[in-house]
């Protein structure tokens, strides 16, 4: 008997849900951990939602099979959170970078960057966001468009401030990744296509900003310290996101009156989860995050957590 690990994207908190959460990563998951189970295995399916940076309200009622279900504003993701980015602090992967922001005068604010649309300068799609483009999927920041506007106001009377961030330094984990990748022999072509396209068009591992200017998400910390200069700033919702996969085995184990032990067994290799196998579902657009930046961000720990061993993707929905 095999021990499986599953999880499936976290969707949104507040985006529209629609078909292609479904089809894209949630039914699948649920298919393949039923599957599993039915063989015998033992599995943990895992989901949850992504509440910070701009926020999806889960549509319940699909009757999915899910072990457990979190939130990434828990306690046990805001304390992994912030000591992983103490780890990768003190193994010299994060720079202090000052950087000019987009501030949004009719707003009042600076803007997460997906509040920011303008044209892309990948592709030239006109309805790109600050953190992504929908079109080629490549990651942005919001100063990259061209045109930019408020996706809240719409107002264009933008204006670029100063401020400071953290940085973790990926490209110095290029050769890492690229190996590891390199290993996955029989992942489908369209999840191995997009992580090295984006690892050998140079620009997929360029070091990214992982802290942002906003009140609602995960307080910039060093492990339980302060970070000095980094006072009311929150880290950036797709440095989180991914951690919430561990910390929501975390949060199912304290649910469930268990103990560490119970969900370290799954995430950690040296607590007995080196014989999980571990696979994630999501749709094609997440894919950079979970080949690149979420593996970049637990390698890079030193710690002995548990990586993907099987990413399935998927197209988009259109209809
Ligand atoms: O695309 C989305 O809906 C993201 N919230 C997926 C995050 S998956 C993981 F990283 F948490
Ligand atoms: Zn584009």
């Amino acid at each position: 008997m095999a021990r499986i690990l599953i999880t499936s994207a976290i969707p949104y908190i507040n985006g529209i849900k629609h078909l292609g959460n479904l089809v894209g990563s949630q039914l699948p998951s649920d298919l393949y951990a039923r599957y599993m189970r039915a063989r015998g295995h033992e599995v943990m399916l895992i989901c949850a939602t992504d509440v910070h940076g701009t926020p999806a309200d889960l549509a319940a009622g699909f009757r999915l099979s899910f072990d457990h279900f979190g939130r990434s504003s828990s306690p046990q993701n805001h304390r992994l959170t912030q000591h992983l980015a103490g780890r990768l602090a003190d193994a010299g992967l994060i720079e202090e970078v000052s950087e000019q922001q987009v501030y949004s005068e009719a707003d009042g604010r600076f803007l997460p960057d997906r509040y920011i649309e303008g044209t892309c300068p990948n592709c030239g799609y006109d309805r790109a966001r600050g953190d992504q483009c929908e079109n080629c999927t490549k990651q942005l920041d919001p100063t990259d468009l061209i045109e930019p506007r408020s996706a809240i106001s719409g107002s264009t009377d933008l204006e670029v401030r100063e401020t400071k961030h953290l940085y973790l330094k990926q490209s110095q984990m290029r050769d890492q990744l690229n190996t590891w990748i390199d290993s996955k022999s029989d992942w489908p072509i369209l999840t191995t296509s997009i992580a090295k396209k984006w690892l050998h068009d140079g620009d997929g591992l360029q070091d990214r900003g992982i802290t942002r200017d906003l009140e609602w998400g995960v307080p910039v910390k060093r492990g339980t310290e302060d970070w000095p200069g980094m006072e009311g700033k929150v880290f950036y919702v797709w440095f989180d996101a991914p951690i919430e996969y561990i910390a929501c085995a975390a949060e199912w184990t304290e649910a469930n009156g268990l103990s560490d032990a119970d969900w370290e067994r799954w995430w950690r290799t040296d607590k007995g989860a080196d014989d999980v196998r571990y696979v994630q579902f999501m749709g094609k657009d997440n894919v950079p995050f979970h080949t690149l930046s979420f593996p970049a961000t637990i390698m890079g720990s030193g710690e002995p957590w548990k990586l993907v061993d099987y990413i399935k993707s998927f197209n988009y929905l259109n209809y």
